[in-house]
């Protein structure tokens, strides 16, 4: 938006130079459109494909969503979560912890492609659908619409010991995912604001039954937790269950619920509940509770999260199938 104002009077020679250079290679080369004239209906098949899978099944939302932040922070965002193992290489997706048993829906993205495949052929990248599918079903959930740049290639090598590496678990506290973020360019308030993402979707038991029943190995509930909500959560995820539960009390709503919940202590992992360890993150989860800010400020964050280690130009390739290597 304020790029494209920014062009709207180019009165300098600097001006009009910076703009030509905007339009010709965007902000880390990414730009909103890349596909205008190259496929010029790629986010509409992206749009109403995704629409047929979602309605079949409408918890593809949240990993659908969460693959963002899995593929971007490793290895930059490749489109590398795709990729199947081969022999003799286990790849990012069949990482146990983050991914395997986790993570879910990659038949969407194969259906998206093959529909983009009919449309243009090897056109658009599956990084890029990847960053679309998710702006799609924010939008769709009732969050902020944004134009997503694109032009992303795919990556060729996936390997889980690298998602293992990159990814923190529930269980992290404050400055290991501060640490983590900064590891890849993000700032603080990204990561308070991005995992605000956490309005959707939901978790498995198993994902807090340390938490519930045996935190840091005490034998307690963490005491972060609030006592009445971990009664409810204890009920709802006996220990062994392979139950799963909703994020915050309303998964298909994009909305600031997350933020209300962290701050009375019902955020749903300690890593949530962390946010209230210092006084900057509390800080940015009492702003983030007003949807107005969150709204805004959401978009943004997702433009960064979805820049980093982008490969552009002859890097890369447009993958033909998203599961494979050409
Ligand atoms: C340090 C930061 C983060 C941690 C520790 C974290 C951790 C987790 C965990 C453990 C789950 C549940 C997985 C399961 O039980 O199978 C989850 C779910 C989810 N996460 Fe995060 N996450 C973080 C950041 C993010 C970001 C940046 C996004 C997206 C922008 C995101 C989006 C989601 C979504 C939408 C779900 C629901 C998934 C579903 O419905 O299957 N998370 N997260
Ligand atoms: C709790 O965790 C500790 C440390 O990981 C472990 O030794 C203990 O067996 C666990 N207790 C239960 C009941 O799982």
């Amino acid at each position: 938006m304020t790029s494209v104002q920014h062009c709207r009077k180019p009165v300098l020679l600097l001006a009009l130079l910076s703009c030509t250079l905007f339009l010709v290679g965007g902000v880390n080369g990414l730009y909103p459109g890349f596909y205008s004239s190259s496929c010029p209906n790629a986010e509409s098949i992206v749009q109403e494909t995704l629409k047929t899978f979602l309605a079949s099944d409408p918890t593809l939302n949240g990993p659908l969503t969460r693959v963002t932040y899995h593929d971007c922070f490793v290895r930059g965002c490749d489109a590398s979560i795709l990729l199947n193992s081969v022999d003799g290489n286990t790849a990012e997706k069949d990482a146990v912890g983050p991914n395997k048993n986790s993570l879910r829906g990659y038949e969407v993205y194969d259906g998206i492609k093959a529909a983009l495949e009919d449309a243009c052929p090897g056109v658009v990248s599956c990084a890029d659908i990847i960053q679309l599918v998710a702006r799609d079903i924010i939008v769709q959930d009732g969050g902020p619409y944004w134009d997503v740049p694109t032009g992303r290639r795919d990556g060729r090598v996936s390997i889980a010991s690298e998602a293992l590496a990159n990814l923190v678990g529930p269980n992290s506290d404050y400055d290991t995912q501060k640490n983590s973020f900064a590891d890849h360019g993000l700032g603080e308030k990204d990561l308070v604001v991005l995992t605000g993402a956490h309005t959707i979707g939901r978790a498995r038991c198993v994902t807090i039954q340390n938490r519930l029943y045996n935190f840091s190995g005490s034998g307690q509930t963490d005491p972060s937790l609030d006592p009445t909500y971990a009664e409810q959560l204890k009920s709802q995820c006996p220990v062994g269950s392979s139950n799963s539960v909703p994020l915050d009390g309303t998964q298909f709503n994009f909305d600031s619920q997350y933020y209300q919940n962290v701050m009375v202590n019902k955020g749903l992992f300690h890593s949530d509940a962390a946010f209230l360890t210092q006084p900057y993150p509390k800080q940015i989860v009492e702003a983030e509770s007003d949807q107005y800010n969150f709204f805004v400020d959401f978009p943004g964050a997702m433009v960064r999260m979805s820049s980093i280690g982008v490969l552009l130009g002859d890097n890369g390739e447009i993958r033909k199938n998203c599961a494979f290597v050409n």
